[in-house]
């Protein structure tokens, strides 16, 4: 049995790494564009589900893999979801919602992929039951749905059961739309990425907050608040899952949960916007790490080095943020002067770190580096949704 965990483009390899840390071992984990495939066995298949769908922070949804087979033509789709076992699968009256993709194959219309895929099942739910094939199939949605998900690659369909239902990005802390939130698997990633090591000597900042997602998922990192404590998952009202499962993943994530405290504090951010502020605060607490982070109003060129010192009562800072950029939210011309500042209050004009800090910006923006004065000593492709964009990694200090 194969789960199947896709992800945004740029985040596979971190994906491998928690589920490592989940206790995957290595040889059972492929590692394709833009997913992560498990290998499990028939009795072990349903835990590791409910495990990867509360604790992975940068997996978008845990899907359960049914078959995979080539389809070049839609008789090929048809056939192959044809041969399987529906009606084990499926409980009675449960509505079928299939949705998908495909990419680089002869079959590109998604519609016509739903629709083939959906006649399939139901032509073999009904010869299961020994009904005529052109008879109705009862789907009432008091009963349940079951989301049926295809990914057609290269010619190849696979066809898996969703047990996640919401994207695994919606953690369910979020729920206020503020103005180009970063996504919350991204954001979990990029705190990873920096490699951050919390409670030391050095504190966590975003000085361009927003509603405070980076700095909420870097606590919740830090305290093992796992993501999915707070969210129901698909797979809990599909009885081949089941909800003991999910309940027993949540009991484990409860028991790792470290005290959550601000003493001292090292999870901080800031924005101009002082809207914001009690945003972040309220996401904050719905995460589960109100007690464990710090916001405030301000400019971020007012935080200097020194005043962050101050503020944090640590000597060394990792600034991790997305600052506004282009289309949305400036335009051209303002957010070169912006990164010019950004560069200028973090780096030394040779482009290296003052004394004490790091930074690491993510920007869809590929003119960084030209303000700063020197290439990122570590610089990664990433995608924001549909957005590309890059994290530039400052940690050099100059040479004396
Ligand atoms: C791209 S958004 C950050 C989104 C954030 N990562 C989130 O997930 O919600 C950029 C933020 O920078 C803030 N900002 C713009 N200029 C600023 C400044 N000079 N100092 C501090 N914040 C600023 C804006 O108010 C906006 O909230």
């Amino acid at each position: 049995m194969q789960l199947y965990i896709p992800c945004l483009f740029g985040l596979e390899s971190l994906v491998s790494e928690e589920l490592q840390e989940l206790g995957a071992d290595k040889k059972d984990l492929i590692v394709q564009d833009g997913a992560v495939i498990l290998g499990t066995t028939p009795s072990s298949w349903r835990e590791a589900a409910a495990r990867a769908n509360v604790f992975l922070r940068t997996g978008e949804r845990v899907l359960l893999s049914l078959s995979e087979f080539p389809a070049r033509t839609f008789d090929e789709l048809f056939d192959g979801v044809s041969e399987i076992n529906w009606e084990e699968l499926i409980p009675r009256d449960f509505v079928l919602a299939v949705n998908g993709f495909a990419r680089k194959s002869a079959l590109t219309s998604l519609p016509a992929c739903q629709g083939i895929i959906k006649k399939a099942i139901v032509r073999r739910l009904l010869s299961a039951k020994g009904l005529p094939l052109t008879a109705k199939l009862v789907e009432d949605p008091g009963a349940g749905t079951l989301r049926i998900q295809f990914a057609i690659v290269s010619d190849r369909a696979r066809i898996m059961i969703d047990t996640s239902g919401e994207s695994l990005h919606k953690r369910g802390y979020r729920p206020l739309a503020t103005e180009a939130p970063i996504r919350e698997t991204l954001a979990a990633g990029l705190v990873r990425l920096t490699q951050y090591r919390p409670f030391g000597s050095e504190a966590f900042v975003d000085p361009f907050c927003g509603s405070g997602t980076l700095v909420i998922e870097a606590a919740m990192r830090a305290f093992h608040v796992a993501p999915g404590l707070r969210r129901p998952f698909a797979g809990e009202s599909w009885p081949i899952l089941g909800k003991p499962f999910f309940e027993k993943a949540r009991a484990e994530a409860y028991s790792l949960q470290k005290p959550i405290s601000s003493e001292p504090i090292t999870f901080f951010g800031s924005d101009i916007d002082p809207k914001l502020i009690p945003v972040a605060e309220r996401n904050a607490r719905a995460a589960g790490v109100y007690e464990g982070v710090s916001f405030e109003a301000a400019d971020a060129f007012t935080r200097t080095p020194e005043v962050l010192n101050t503020l944090t009562d640590k000597p060394r800072q990792l600034i991790l943020t997305n600052p506004p950029y282009g289309e949305r939210l400036l335009d051209a011309e303002k957010a070169e002067e912006l990164y010019r500042a950004i560069a200028g209050l973090y780096l030394d004009s040779d482009g290296f770190c003052r004394a004490g800090m790091r930074l690491a910006v993510i920007s869809p923006d590929d003119t960084f580096e030209r303000f700063a004065g020197r290439p990122a000593d570590k610089r990664r492709k990433l995608y924001n949704g549909n957005i590309r964009c890059q994290l530039y990694q400052y940690f050099k200090l100059p040479k004396h």
